[in-house]
């Protein structure tokens, strides 16, 4: 692996510095970063914004939501005041390219090896504001950009931004993120793979029948209806997120941690993935749209009826589908990938299940189905592996019980454990682009995901109606169901 070089001096410039995105999450990131002392001393932030913010009103703004979005216990006076000498508000519009001028000079004073400049803006922003930068001079190798999803709509959409940033910044400046890459627990996912030869022999059709990953959400769409309606579940958490936990389950192992050879081998899965003609999307998709419903104790509005979406839109909060890949390794095992708003709790897991044995000697009592083993990884909120085995339960009879071998990782490390963000932004400034999205795996997820658009979008039917508060459409059940398998519950 290539020895990081952490640079002596950085700018990083936040476009949209006023938004929800920097205000709750990349500020309160870095905060933590410098808190824990992760940042050189010459490190500047710059927000870029449309307000006309004083410096005192902008630093008064940010620490009300910075206090509100730090943990209580990570708070502190002290280390804020010193963070915020590090921060700077300018105000620019950047469709305007005579106001980079003024950004340029900014930067100038505080010359650093490295720009970073964070594009939290409306996704039409994104190559105006590259143009724009380009003009200036600001898009030299000591520049890098890193976009926020959505990263187009579709693939021609994807593949005209990548080639219009792509005139102005290399794609080896490019930084996607994908928040779910920084998560402490997608790092441990490869850690239990390739660290413990214990899995590898296991980890295979031979002896998985089938894999579940599932991102539930108990919230709604908030105040996001603007950009939602025109998402859906699809484009907003399967296309990515899901389908970036897919590849690290499914991946083979890399021959190091170099950001080059982790894409590759999740490319190869992303190439392996079987695509969907019109009749596999109406087999082996579900998508759902809550109806009002109680969640968390409280009676909840339907998404028709939830502020700014249209009362006849076919926006799905819920999808579920099954995907194959189509290699040696996996041929056969159906990966079901969920994800929803509104479910009845917060939680992103994946489960492994294994086959069962080929000839069963114990005895099943009547009603029971067999138990084979399966291996829970829980990814948040709680951080947990859970290996579920047979044990024989004490007494005369030989009567067996699924049991589990626990790791908590909260109880077993006692460490504070860093927010995805935090992660990613010390990344994007010395340059480790492992956890970012390649271009080609971004376009090779929406040539997958392309299909399944397609085919909703011609459909009139739209997404079957489910209670919020419930687990989405029942037939998203039936999709596992269909194939002998059911939902695992971790309780
Ligand atoms: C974002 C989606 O990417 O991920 C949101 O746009 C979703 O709709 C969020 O709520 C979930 O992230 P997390 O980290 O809370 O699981």
């Amino acid at each position: 692996m290539t020895q990081l070089h952490f640079p002596t001096s950085f700018n990083l410039v936040f476009f949209g510095g006023t938004g929800d995105l920097v205000t709750r999450k990349l500020l309160p990131a870095m905060y933590q970063c410098h808190q824990y002392n992760q940042l050189v001393e010459h490190g500047r932030i710059y927000c870029l914004g449309l307000e006309s913010f004083s410096r005192d009103e902008f630093l008064a703004f940010v620490e009300s939501k910075a206090r509100e979005f730090v943990p209580k216990d990570e708070w502190n006076d002290a280390t804020w005041a010193t963070f915020q000498a590090r921060l700077a508000y300018d105000k620019l519009d950047a469709t305007k390219p005579e106001e980079y001028a003024a950004l340029k000079a900014r930067l100038e004073q505080t010359p650093a090896e490295v720009n970073v400049f964070y594009l939290s803006t409306a996704p039409f922003l994104f190559s105006i504001i590259c143009e724009n930068l380009a003009r200036q001079g600001l898009n030299d190798f000591n520049s890098r950009v890193v976009l926020e999803k959505p990263l187009g709509h579709d693939l021609a959409s994807s593949n005209q931004l990548t080639a219009e940033v792509g005139k102005h910044f290399d794609d080896r400046q490019v930084y996607r993120i994908d928040h779910y890459l920084g998560k402490e627990s997608v790092q441990n996912l490869m850690a239990l793979r390739f660290g413990n030869p214990l899995f590898e022999p296991l980890w295979r059709r031979e002896w998985i029948s089938n894999v579940q990953i599932t991102i539930a959400e108990e919230v709604g769409i908030g105040t996001r209806a603007g950009f939602y309606d025109g998402a859906g579940a699809l484009r907003d958490m399967l296309q990515n997120h899901l389908v970036q936990l897919l590849c690290f389950v499914a991946m083979e192992p890399p021959h190091s941690l170099d950001s080059c050879a982790v894409r590759d081998q999740k490319l190869k899965v992303l190439q392996s993935l079987l695509p969907f003609t019109e009749a596999d999307v109406h087999a082996k998709t579900v998508r759902g749209q809550y109806r009002t419903g109680v969640t968390g104790g409280k009676t909840v509005p339907g998404y028709l009826d939830e502020e700014g979406i249209p009362a006849d839109s076919k926006t799905e909060t819920f999808v579920a589908v099954r995907a194959d890949i189509a290699n040696w390794r996996w041929a056969g095992v159906p990966f079901y990938l969920f994800t929803g708003k509104r479910l009845p709790a917060r939680f992103t897991e994946i489960v492994i299940h294994f086959r069962d044995v080929p000839h069963p000697i114990f005895p099943v009592s009547e009603g029971q189905a067999p138990q084979p083993a399966k291996l829970v990884i829980r990814l948040q909120p709680e951080e947990y592996i859970r290996l579920y085995l047979s044990v024989k339960t004490p007494g005369d009879n030989m009567e067996l019980q699924q049991v589990y071998l626990d790791l908590d990782f909260a109880s077993k490390f006692k460490a504070r454990r860093e927010e995805a963000y935090e992660r990613l932004l010390l990344d994007a400034i010395r340059g480790n682009q492992a956890l970012f999205v390649r271009q080609d795996e971004l376009e090779e997820a929406w040539v997958w995901v392309e299909p399944i658009l397609n085919t909703w979008a011609a459909d009139p039917k739209g997404p079957l109606p489910y209670a919020a508060g419930t687990w989405g459409p029942s037939a998203s059940a039936d999709l596992l169901s269909r194939d002998g398998y059911g939902w695992h519950e971790d309780s």
